[in-house]
């Protein structure tokens, strides 16, 4: 892959402070999770949703990039006929959450420390290839590429499956960050000020959300076709996609 077609890796959720940093920022990341802050229910419903409608009780093997500790995918994984796991991350601390909790699944898991890029790269072919929260650090010109890429990877009856923020349409990258800020003071009330604090500094410092139709223009371009999704709220997505 060409420097070009790469984007810097952003700080991921260990640093600064190594494994202590990221226990606190994974600490915080897990709260938010519980809370629902992020909409994770809704989004996994429909994660859950549009794996058994594609894939039913057919096999199929499915790539998670930037899987984290895969806490919430895993339960969703349950019932279905996975052939086979792989994850990548960049943290090692979080690939020792995946492995355990992904023990429960009954096909082989594989997880690899890497930039998703390169992992997605180097891929071979998949049924599902599923990123969640992990996918808006990369710029426009990134996303080009990973749909570029994982067109490529998708096997013709395969199924991308995206969740993460986005901006609204018309929305700034800076009114975003603004307006995201706010909505997160007024909503994750159930987190310490200091949690705030290091959600913001890393958003602000690493996020670049872009607008849905962005993401499906530049899918489109790379000859995916895009299927309906699901929006819990205005800045919280699941997009589908799927080979033209
Ligand atoms: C907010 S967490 C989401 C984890 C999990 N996918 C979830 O939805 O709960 C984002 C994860 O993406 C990882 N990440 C971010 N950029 C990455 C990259 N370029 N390559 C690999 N992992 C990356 C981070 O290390 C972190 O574990």
């Amino acid at each position: 892959m060409h420097d070009a077609d790469h984007d810097h890796p952003p700080a991921p959720m260990n640093q600064p402070g190594g494994a202590i940093g990221f226990f606190r920022a994974w600490d915080t990341y897990s709260k938010v999770v519980a809370a629902n802050y992020m909409f994770h229910r809704e989004l996994g419903q429909g994660v859950s949703d549009a794996l058994h409608q594609r894939f039913g009780g057919r096999p199929f093997s499915l790539l998670d990039l930037g899987c984290g500790d895969a806490a919430s995918l895993a339960p969703l994984l349950e019932g279905l006929s996975l052939m086979s796991y792989k994850g990548v991350d960049l943290s090692q601390p979080a690939l020792a959450l995946a492995t355990q909790n992904l023990a429960r699944l009954d096909c082989p898991v594989t997880l690899v420390e890497a930039d998703f890029m390169s992992a997605l790269a180097a891929a071979e072919p998949r049924d599902a290839i599923y990123s969640s929260f992990a996918q808006h650090h990369l710029t426009t010109q990134g996303n080009a590429n990973f749909f570029r890429l994982a067109a490529k990877r998708l096997n013709t009856e395969g199924l991308l499956i995206l969740v993460d923020v986005t901006r609204e349409e018309g929305e700034s990258h800076e009114a975003y960050m603004r307006n995201y800020c706010v909505w997160l003071r007024e909503t994750m009330t159930g987190l310490e000020s200091e949690e705030q604090d290091a959600i913001r500094d890393h958003l602000t410092k690493n996020d670049r959300p872009e607008p849905a139709s962005s993401l499906c223009a530049l899918a489109q371009h790379a000859g995916l076709r895009v299927l309906p999704g699901l929006v819990p709220h205005k800045w919280h997505r699941l997009m589908l996609f799927a080979p033209a």
